[in-house]
């Protein structure tokens, strides 16, 4: 296989805020990767890497970039394999082959660079809240093996999302997809995989709006960024790593998401109810608790902007979570915001 190392830049690396790091123009060619999704999305059959596209929310589609099973087993270089395809199915395993590829090297680089640059800096305390756990949630302490990409011990290897967000969908919104942590902060206590860290790759640019925030909490600050084609982002899916996406115009928004999950055997909290009331039992317990929690919206941020009416910001907060008497949506009053070029909007 060809090495494709030489071709992710990390050189143009720029830390937003500690833990929130930005690759800018690591792919080499976005494109060409860009221009194979759009081929697969005309495709009446599966591709040997692409899953069929699928709905995402009320935000777009997605489809899985992930080789089948029937895909392990061959490879381009598979003499079997050539000849049994027609010219046309063959460019197309090749095309997805390639992307396929292509995106597991920038995946695996940026992490790499990621962990190296961050497992052992020292923690600078004054940006984040006291009431934040600090290193160990991003860093926790039970994973021991940081060599992620070993496909070996918990680490989970899970495929990569290819997201369309599609243009003119939730337009009336300030942000289409809310502020919200990727690690799903109610059920943090179960067993299961946990992303740990989240990888998003942009593929294009060629679309009006799609600004993507992180809260700056102790700055009182919504740090905004606007992808280019080719930029990576990696930042920790724990608390207090919120992030949102602004609705996007006139064309749709292309990019890749992988959650980096470790598998987590459960807190000894849930393990202990598990002991007392038996699995199935403690299981529907913590389910409607989960619900409850996430109905809530207590692990959103209701975010006020400069000179935004709180009322009217708390009313709509409401109606989407449909919240009656009480809320427990912690409402972030933003002082300021910062565009990563320097603009600064008072
Ligand atoms: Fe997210």
């Amino acid at each position: 296989m060809k090495a494709f190392n030489d071709k992710i830049n990390i050189d143009n690396k720029i830390s937003v805020f500690p833990y929130i790091n930005i690759y800018q123009s690591a792919l080499p060619d976005p494109d060409k990767l860009l221009s194979v999704i759009k081929e697969s999305e005309n495709l009446s059959k599966l591709g040997p890497y692409i899953d069929p596209w699928e709905r995402w929310y009320e935000f777009g589609e997605k489809a899985r970039l992930q080789p089948h099973k029937e895909t392990k087993q061959l490879t381009t270089l598979n003499s079997e394999h050539l000849g049994m395809l027609s010219a046309e199915e063959d460019k197309t395993f090749y095309d997805q082959e390639n992307l396929f590829n292509e995106i597991d090297l920038a995946i695996d680089t940026v992490l790499k660079d990621y962990v190296n640059e961050w497992l052992t800096k020292e923690l600078d305390e004054s940006k984040f809240n006291s009431d934040w756990h600090g290193k160990k949630t991003i860093f926790p302490e039970h994973i021991k093996d940081w060599d992620i990409r070993s496909r070996s011990g918990n680490w989970v290897h899970s495929s990569y999302d290819i997201l369309k967000h599609k243009s003119e969908t939730h337009k009336q919104k300030k942000y289409a997809i809310d502020f919200h942590t990727d690690n799903k902060p109610s059920s943090d206590r179960m067993p299961g995989p946990k992303p740990i860290m989240t990888v998003t790759i942009y593929l294009n640019d060629d679309y009006e709006g799609g600004e993507v925030s992180f809260l700056n909490e102790v700055g009182s600050e919504i740090i905004t960024y606007k992808p280019k084609a080719g930029d990576i982002t990696v930042f920790p899916s724990y608390k207090p790593f919120f992030h949102a996406a602004m609705p996007v115009s006139k064309n749709n928004k292309y990019l890749i998401r992988y959650f980096c999950s470790y598998y987590y055997h459960g807190s000894e909290d849930y393990l202990s109810g598990v002991e007392k009331f038996g699995e199935d039992i403690w299981k529907k317990i913590e389910e409607h608790r989960i619900m409850a929690e996430d109905r809530s919206g207590m692990h959103m941020k209701n975010v006020v902007f400069p000179g935004e009416d709180q009322m009217e910001t708390f009313k709509k907060w409401s109606e989407i979570f449909r919240l009656q008497s009480s809320t427990v949506a912690i409402p972030f009053f933003a002082e300021k915001v910062t565009y990563i070029d320097g603009r600064i909007n008072e």
